[in-house]
């Protein structure tokens, strides 16, 4: 088993990146390291830039976003915790690929459809090749698992189709360079919705802070923004089938479900024909329970800047030494001459 998985070091950690992924990125170390196999987590800096970005920004936020994995769990020793501008052959291996990938493929993906929006001509260039640059990040280190959320989904079966291609046209079938990455989605929290607006996804990069619970958000804040958050006037269901039209309840009844570790359904059977009033004070409780002891940790961790680069270098010196046979292989299956 081969883990591996990225986070964008741009703006604030949410719950919908703890819910959909990093807690998985937990659960699959621990995993790996009783099946003797390995679990890569790094900061996806360099997919970073393909947006307009403040610099100075990028690199603190790449460094609080290693104390906030570190305080959900994710232990350096156990594994590999680094960023894409320390380990070059993520760069590399993207253009190897991208001979392989095909215009069509990428112009498919609704990601580049919904942040190029009209103004596709207007984009960087970086921004059409990002999902290019994610299946060179997994494929560089033959991962088998691959911890994300839902939206990610699409970006891993491109990842497939590329491995696929330049295995068939490149490699003979006894001898793959590349292995197929398969999605680890979480069933009940694969797409945390906006607080605001049940049709929306939580995202770093909505302006209102108020549609987002941080995991560096102090207990104040969490129990604010869930007393607000968008709902409507009906009492809750007795069954999940009866929030089928309810985007806004069901997030919020999705959100308790992964945070107890319970069904839907089960949720329901408690909280069932009681209205908001009852049931956003119980959310803010069992938030605060559970994401009060990780901003602990990262308050704790982030000013420690020596332990934090200390953290990546360590992680990139592994990723650099895990990536040379594949990265090698690539270079060599091409016909490239190296020396
Ligand atoms: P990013 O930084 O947007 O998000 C990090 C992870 O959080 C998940 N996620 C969510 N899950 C549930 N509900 C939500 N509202 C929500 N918002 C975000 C994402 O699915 C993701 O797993 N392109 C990736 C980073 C990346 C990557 C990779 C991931 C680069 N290379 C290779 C996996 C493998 C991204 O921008 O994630």
């Amino acid at each position: 088993m081969i883990v591996v998985s990225g986070i964008q070091p741009t703006g604030k950690p949410h719950l919908g990146n703890y819910l959909g992924a990093i807690r998985n990125y937990v659960k699959l170390q621990d995993e790996a390291e009783a099946q003797d196999g390995k679990c890569l987590i790094f900061l996806a800096d360099l997919h970073a830039i393909s947006m307009p970005h403040d610099p100075a920004q990028l690199h603190a936020s790449t460094l609080e976003m290693v104390a906030t994995l570190v305080a959900c769990g994710l232990d350096p020793a156990k594994s590999v915790l680094f960023n894409q501008a320390q380990v070059p052959a993520h760069a590399e291996l993207q253009w190897l690929l991208m001979g392989t990938a095909r215009m069509g493929w990428l112009n498919r993906m609704t990601q580049w459809k919904d942040k190029a929006g009209k103004n596709r001509e207007g984009q960087s260039v970086a921004l059409f090749g990002y999902p290019v640059l994610q299946a060179a990040d997994v494929l560089l280190y033959q991962a088998t698992h691959v911890p994300v959320g839902e939206d990610q989904k699409q970006h891993l079966e491109l990842a497939r189709d590329i491995a696929q291609k330049f295995n068939n046209d490149f490699a003979s079938d006894d001898a793959p360079v590349f292995t197929l990455p398969d999605p680890y989605i979480p069933e009940e929290a694969a797409r945390i919705m906006s607080l605001r607006d049940g049709a929306r996804k939580m995202s770093k990069s909505e302006p209102s802070d108020m549609s987002r619970v941080n995991l560096t958000d102090d207990a104040e804040t969490m129990a604010e923004k869930v007393k607000k958050a968008k709902t409507d006037p009906e009492v809750l269901p007795s069954e999940g089938a009866g929030l089928a039209e309810r985007p806004e309840a069901r997030n919020l009844v999705g959100i308790y479900a992964a945070l107890a570790g319970q069904s839907v359904n089960e949720v329901l059977r408690q909280y069932g024909g009681q209205g908001f009033g009852a049931f956003k004070p119980a959310l803010a409780d069992l938030l605060v329970s559970v994401l009060g002891p990780i901003r602990d940790r990262f308050v704790e961790l982030k000013d420690d800047r020596e332990a934090l680069d200390a953290i990546l270098a360590r992680g990139a010196a592994q990723a650099r030494e895990f990536s040379r046979p594949t990265l090698d292989a690539a270079y060599s299956a091409l016909g490239l001459v190296r020396g």
